[in-house]
């Protein structure tokens, strides 16, 4: 199944890029039907153009509320044809009113092994604490910030005396990878999302085979335990 994308990004745009080249490549069964930003300057804009996408700046300072801003983008995406979305760099909350027109069907990138440093600059935030381990995760999106059922997982030993910059340097070809890897194995039909099995409980996610790697990883501990 070709997934029929939009993301949504606020800035560079690296993961936007690499979804852009992995469909360019044919790593990745996916066309990229919008890409939507809440800023005019997000460099991941011009990408887009250059590889002949459609994109939309839908300005979130031009709306009363979240609510008729998310409004606006789903109407756009809806337009656009777009069926799974990707949260690539979009520093805005997202509430149900998003959420609830794309079920189960949107994804973000941070880089941190959440549920450690959501938020802003995760990778300051682990060298901050001092773990010697980090990592980033790919995760369906709920209410909460950086938060939701997880897909995939990889991770990173830190080296001694890492600067955040060196840091991110070297997470940011793991997000590209894990994020490459989780979409295409959703579009090879082999992510399942159950309901909760109890209330207040979270979806169960599997993806038949185990779950998506990314090459380049420490050796990796992907979410649910026991997925296949
Ligand atoms: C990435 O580190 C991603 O994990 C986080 O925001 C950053 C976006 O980078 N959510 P880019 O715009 O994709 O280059």
């Amino acid at each position: 199944m070709t997934l029929a994308l939009g993301v949504l990004i606020s800035g560079r745009g690296s993961n936007l890029m690499a979804i852009l080249d992995a469909v360019a490549s044919g790593t990745l069964d996916a066309r990229v039907h919008l890409v939507a930003s809440n800023r005019a300057d997000a460099g991941g804009l011009e990408h887009a153009r250059a590889a002949g996408v459609t994109t939309a700046f839908v300005d979130h300072r031009a709306f009363p509320d979240r609510a008729s801003f998310e409004r606006e983008l789903v109407a756009r995406l809806r337009d656009a044809g777009a069926e799974w979305l990707v949260l690539a760099g979009f520093m805005r909350v997202v509430t149900a009113e998003l959420l609830d027109a794309f079920p189960g069907r949107v994804l973000n990138i941070h880089p941190s092994i959440l549920p450690a440093f959501p938020g802003l600059d995760a990778q300051a935030q682990a060298l901050a604490y001092g773990v010697t381990v980090t990592g980033c995760t790919v995760h369906l999106v709920d209410e909460g910030v950086d938060h939701g059922p997880i897909l995939a997982q990889a991770a990173l030993a830190l080296e001694p005396s890492e600067s955040r910059d060196d840091l991110a340097a070297r997470l940011l070809p793991l997000e590209h990878a894990l994020l490459i890897a989780t979409l295409q194995r959703i579009a090879a039909g082999d992510l399942t999302v159950e309901p909760p099995a109890s209330a207040g409980g979270r979806p169960q996610v599997r993806f038949r085979g185990g779950a998506p790697r990314a090459a380049g990883a420490s050796e990796p501990r992907f979410g649910p335990r026991g997925a296949t």
